[in-house]
């Protein structure tokens, strides 16, 4: 099964469809390092870096099976409508996953979007225009935690077939720790006295409830999470710190990717600063998730 990733970010959905089975042939992306990242753990694709808004479907090589991620801050609640062009535009990034699918016309396509991507004015019209390419288009909401991710991140992938087939999606066993992910030995540590008063508020409140070692959310009023528990969503805003005591500090980066799934050694560009990376890890479908998802349909095609 030849594969073509579209926003293929840092890799997270080609590293899950290529544990699936299926061969990623092309990947794509206008963010640079992105692709550097992409390249480096999966060199056996055809690399783009490019606007997607602007590609020729063309130039694209023989696939069976489409993945997008399209961007997804223009569809977040949370955000709207403060900076409602900049959102605007990138919603508009769905668009592509129509022209790509029009002129290449895969067997199956795979779109990776938050939950709220249902929402958005155009998506009935969105889904009206994939549907009169052909094909039947199925919505699954996925928790990762349930894939073997200790993250509790939930994500919606509309899928299209050519026939009404049944994509049966399995749940890999109970949900697991973030606790064992965590490093305890690195990271730059700080006495929990230097945080902001607020944030030392939060610490010894979210003590009370899970015990010396625990987590913590940064900035927000969240309540704070027991290290038996999966983490919550992963974002770009670098916003998890585990408390040990009365020392506390940002999660790694490994953490990070451990959080998404990600094997310890995937590889991330040398230039790239822990914002890149964190960015990249929060924008990424998770591999186990992928995975699974991937198989799932690959069964049903
Ligand atoms: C949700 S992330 C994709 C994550 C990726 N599928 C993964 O699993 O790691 C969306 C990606 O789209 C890229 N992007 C946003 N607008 C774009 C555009 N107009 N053309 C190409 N890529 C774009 C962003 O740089 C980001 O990497």
């Amino acid at each position: 099964m030849r594969a073509v990733d579209l926003f293929a970010g840092w890799g997270g959905f080609t590293e899950g469809a290529t544990a699936a089975g299926a061969q990623v042939v092309y990947a794509a992306n206008h963010w640079p390092l992105a692709v550097e990242a992409h390249r480096a753990n999966h060199p056996e694709a055809e690399h783009v870096c490019q606007d997607l808004r602007q590609a020729d479907w063309g130039t694209l090589p023989d696939y069976d099976l489409l993945l997008a991620s399209p961007a997804c801050q223009g569809h977040s609640q949370a955000s709207q409508p403060r900076r409602r062009r900049y959102h605007d535009n990138l919603r508009a990034t769905a668009w592509s996953v129509v022209d790509c699918a029009d002129v290449t016309q895969p067997q199956a396509l795979i779109v990776e979007n938050v939950p709220d991507f249902r929402r958005w004015r155009l998506y009935p019209i969105w889904r009206l225009a994939l549907e009169a390419l052909g094909y039947e288009l199925r919505e699954l909401r996925v928790l990762a935690s349930h894939h073997g991710v200790p993250q509790r991140r939930d994500r919606l992938f509309v899928i299209g077939l050519r026939r009404a087939a049944t994509v049966e999606l399995r749940r890999r066993g109970p949900e697991p720790a973030f606790g064992p992910c965590i490093e305890w030995d690195k990271g730059r540590w700080r006495p929990i006295t230097k945080a902001q008063p607020g944030a030392q508020r939060r610490i010894i409140a979210a003590q009370e409830r899970h015990g010396e070692r625990c987590i913590v959310q940064h900035v927000t009023g969240h309540k704070g999470l027991a290290l038996s528990e999966p983490l919550r969503t992963v974002t770009g805003a670098d916003q998890w710190a585990v408390v040990d005591g009365s020392r506390y500090r940002p999660l790694t980066i490994r953490e990070n990717a451990r959080a998404m799934g990600f094997r310890d050694d995937y590889h991330w560009p040398a230039t790239a600063t822990r914002g890149d990376t964190i960015t990249g890890l929060g924008n990424a479908v998770p591999p186990p998730v992928a995975r699974d998802v991937v198989q799932a349909v690959m069964e049903a095609m």
